[in-house]
């Protein structure tokens, strides 16, 4: 096996980082199973990776101390670029309440019917990153979230559009840090910007033309309308400005999430055919509650990032008073390995088994703590029945490997299948 930190502690200060990178990116398996077993808690010049279970929830169940702060100069007053303030607190409650729990039968049906219709126009073959994965929930954004790309009254909405929107913003606020070290920085910072602008100047002709709409026809029935009808007490400050932003959220929360999820969940049970097999029985049956283990657990072997990042507002020791006690100061990035986290044998034992069976133990694909995620519950259907629907098929083969592109994003993979649906 090879020996990840003894090489590392005698590579020099500048190699340093790119080795952490390049066996994150290549090797993620071996080498965070070496750091759970050797140096749990691992300081670098990227920043303090976390590798075990309890250090990660250590990490993100306090935002007091370990903060949101990074997410600021990329997403400003919006929930997640906040902690402990009225941008998240109010912002948070008030698009939970909007984002009626009831709503999640009708909205997986919907979410179906959309998968169905983009794997019937394909006939047989499919991109399926930009023709399915991202299609699907930009139509469910308009569908159900009530929020269209541009486009003038009577005409079909923009999806690509809307598809370039969420993707320079997702690249810019999740990927684009020192500890990632993307190519060209400044231009993909720049290109959120520009996409922002549009994003805002379209919502400043939607929201009004949706509005008068509503006075129109008062029964519309999604979560922008739901918004708008809403009498929000001005003392409460979520005015048009903070509603404009939430609505943008709803969007820049949702494509590049579930494509990922989606397309390495698919491509993981490709590569496992006696789970593939189980599991397309259950698809096939539209046994859902037996289907969707299958679906959270390939996930653990690809989740959409193997680390979170949070910035430490205070001196803090991490597992006090065990033997891995660590001190990290005030201004230091932490990594929580969420990946390592969901390997870790203490809480998901014999990690390397797909287990559909794991109970009682958190997973961190939606996030932990105070910042988890605002679409959870849509999240949970929307994933399992977009992989249900492909793996209905019949005959499904993928045609190589997912093509990233250089990119953190799948950005190219086509399916073959034959019928079936
Ligand atoms: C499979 C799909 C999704 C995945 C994998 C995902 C993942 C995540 C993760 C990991 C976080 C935490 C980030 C952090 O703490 O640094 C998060 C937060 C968030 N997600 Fe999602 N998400 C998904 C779908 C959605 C959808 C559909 C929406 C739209 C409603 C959404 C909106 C948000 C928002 C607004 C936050 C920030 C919440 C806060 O600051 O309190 N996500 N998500």
């Amino acid at each position: 096996m090879t020996q990840y930190l003894a090489i590392y502690d005698q590579a020099t200060p500048e190699q340093q980082p790119k080795l952490v990178r390049t066996w994150l990116k290549n090797e993620p398996v071996p080498f965070m199973k070496q750091l759970r077993r050797e140096r749990p808690i691992f300081p670098t010049a990227n920043g303090t990776y976390l590798a075990l279970y309890e250090d990660c929830i250590e990490a993100l169940r306090q935002p007091a101390v370990m903060s949101v702060r990074l997410y600021k100069p990329k997403m400003g007053d919006f929930m997640l670029a906040n902690d402990l303030t009225i941008a998240n607190w109010r912002d948070k409650g008030i698009m939970q309440a909007m984002l009626n729990p009831n709503d999640i039968p009708r909205v997986r049906a919907m979410i179906g019917r959309q998968c169905d219709a983009a794997l019937d126009a394909a006939e047989g073959r499919i991109e399926a990153v930009n023709r399915y994965a991202r299609k699907v929930p930009i139509r469910m954004v308009d569908e159900y979230f009530g929020f269209p790309g541009p486009h003038d009254p009577g005409k079909p909405p923009n999806d690509d559009k809307m598809i370039e929107w969420s993707y320079a913003n997702q690249l810019d606020a999740f990927r684009n840090y020192p500890f990632n070290d993307l190519d060209n920085p400044e231009q993909i910072f720049r290109n959120s910007r520009v996409a922002l602008a549009e994003m805002r100047d379209w919502l400043t002709i939607y929201l009004p033309r949706k509005g008068a709409s509503l006075q129109q026809n008062p029964g519309q029935d999604d979560v922008v309308a739901r918004m708008l009808k809403t009498r929000f007490d001005p003392a409460l400050g979520f005015d048009g400005a903070a509603l404009a932003l939430n609505v943008g959220g709803l969007l820049i929360g949702a494509v590049e999430t579930t494509q990922q999820v989606v397309v390495q969940v698919i491509d993981q049970l490709l590569k496992r055919p006696v789970q593939f097999a189980a599991a397309r029985r259950h698809a096939l049956a539209d046994e859902d509650a037996a289907f969707d283990p299958y679906v959270w657990e390939a996930l653990r072997f690809a989740p959409i990032s193997p680390f979170m990042f949070r910035y430490v507002e205070q001196d803090y020791t991490f597992a006090k008073g065990t033997a891995r006690a660590h001190t990290v100061p005030a201004g230091t990035t932490v990594l929580p390995l969420t990946w390592s986290a969901m390997s870790d044998e203490r809480y998901f034992p014999r990690p390397d088994e797909f287990n559909i069976n794991r109970t009682g133990v958190d997973t961190f694909h939606l996030g932990y703590g105070h910042h988890d995620c605002l679409g959870r519950m849509v999240a949970t259907v929307m994933v399992p029945e977009m992989v249900k629907r492909v793996l209905r098929r019949d005959s499904l083969s993928a045609e190589g490997a997912i093509d990233f592109q250089g990119t953190p994003y799948p950005q190219s993979w086509w399916l073959r299948f034959s019928a079936g649906g």
